[in-house]
């Protein structure tokens, strides 16, 4: 494994700006057609419901960084099924169709199965049911799929880095079983989720001999298997470009395994670009935030584990929408915030990487903010 360069700084002592946001003076109603700076709508609400994680995978909580001394949030300063629905109701007025819970682990947070109830009921503007699904790490899934599945979650997409057992227990850093988490998606299919997806971040040196190790495992399965390129979130991971392997490479390995043809997204703005495989094995996906940036389309509004709003998974700044929340605020004006942030919105970090403009700012870590 190469050598790893960890700052010993995080999201909170680099102190992370955030503000409560201005309620304007005039008061409008929702209309959904919400539009940032450059005309992208908002439809994808992540909200992260806990910032601790089982894992230490070392692209997202390294061991030497979230160690036990680290400064998780209390308890207090979470916000509670109550605030995270009632948030949720807004953001759908304003047009947010899909809804995707996330971490740290999301299955550690305490009865989540509540949450996913109270959030299961809502319709999106055109009185559809809500696209609501949750990303896992797969390690309490065979305890908790049927639960998950019975209060009403749609969709379930799980991490899994490698299938050789060896290289799965490196990436996760706690020496966790490959096996465990292969037997929590067959629990999650037993239960009745159907298109359930694996996403497996592709480090070079690290895990890039999985890649058809994984492919050959989950074709003919069912499974979406996407593959995504390490990123530079946070402060904590140590990247460095020498790591990623641009998914046109991960494509043209599989190709000459198993043959593979470009397919259609599934909807405007896909994150994943899609590929079949031409014996009908079914398909594999590819996530390309280094080598081909997705900004253009990003109609993605993430909600901390605190009640803050980011506008970009590298925000540099966050909207304090628990403040509005505790000191008393009403839906309508809260609407209005969320509006005017939203409306300001000119993030495009991926488009953006490495230039001047962005050197040494702080950004959230992933395990705070969420996938
Ligand atoms: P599906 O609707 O199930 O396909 O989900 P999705 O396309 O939103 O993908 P998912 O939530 O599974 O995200 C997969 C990975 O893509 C995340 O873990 C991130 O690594 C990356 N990703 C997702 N959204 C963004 C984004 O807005 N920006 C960047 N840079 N990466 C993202
Ligand atoms: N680069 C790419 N994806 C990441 N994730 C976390 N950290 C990174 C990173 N540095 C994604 C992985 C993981 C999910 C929880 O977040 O997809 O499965
Ligand atoms: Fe946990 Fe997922 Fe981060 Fe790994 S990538 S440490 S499983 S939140
Ligand atoms: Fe959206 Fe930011 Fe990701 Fe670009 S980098 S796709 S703006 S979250």
């Amino acid at each position: 494994m190469s050598e790893r360069v960890i700052p010993l700084i995080d999201e909170r002592q680099r102190k992370i700006g955030s503000h409560v946001p201005v309620i304007p003076a005039q008061l409008l109603n929702p209309d959904g057609l919400l539009a940032d700076q450059r005309g992208r709508s908002l439809h994808d609400l992540r909200i992260s419901v806990t910032d601790r994680c089982n894992f230490r995978c070392t692209y997202c909580m390294p061991k030497e960084v979230f160690d036990k001394d680290y400064p998780y949030l209390a308890h207090s300063d979470l916000l509670n099924f109550e605030e995270i629905t009632r948030l949720a109701k807004i953001y759908i007025e304003h047009g947010v169709e899909k809804i995707r819970l996330t971490g740290g682990e999301p299955l550690l947070r305490k009865h989540v199965e509540k949450l996913i109830e109270m959030l299961a009921v809502l319709k999106t503007r055109s009185g559809k049911p809500l696209d609501l699904t949750l990303t896992t790490n797969g390690s309490l899934l065979r305890k908790k799929a049927q639960s998950l599945k019975d209060a009403g979650l749609s969709r379930l997409t799980v991490s899994l880095d490698g299938i050789d057992d060896h290289i799965f227990r490196q990436m996760n850093d706690v020496d966790f079983p490959v096996a465990d988490v292969l037997d929590g998606i067959e629990a999650a299919r037993e239960a009745g989720f159907e298109n359930i997806k694996v996403n497996m971040v592709v480090k070079k040196n690290c895990n890039d001999q999985e890649i058809i190790p994984m492919a050959s495992y989950f074709r003919n399965t069912g499974v979406t298997l996407r593959f995504i390129e390490f990123m530079d979130v946070g402060a904590s991971n140590g990247w460095n470009m020498s790591e990623v392997v641009p998914s046109a490479e991960v494509i043209k390995k599989i190709h000459e395994v198993f043959p593979l043809t470009n397919i259609d997204p599934n909807y405007p703005g896909e994150v994943a670009e899609r590929w079949r495989y031409v014996d009908g094995s079914g398909e594999v996906g590819v996530i390309s935030s280094v080598t081909q940036a997705f900004c253009k389309d990003c109609s993605r509004a993430r909600l901390s584990t605190e009640g803050k709003m980011y506008l970009c998974l590298f925000a540099t700044e966050g909207h304090d929408l628990k403040a509005l929340l505790r000191e008393g605020r009403t839906d309508l004006e809260i609407s209005n915030a969320i509006a005017q942030v939203w409306s300001h919105r000119v993030d495009r970090y991926s488009e953006l990487r490495g230039s001047p403009e962005l050197a040494n700012k702080a950004k959230v870590e992933m395990s705070y903010i969420g996938g």
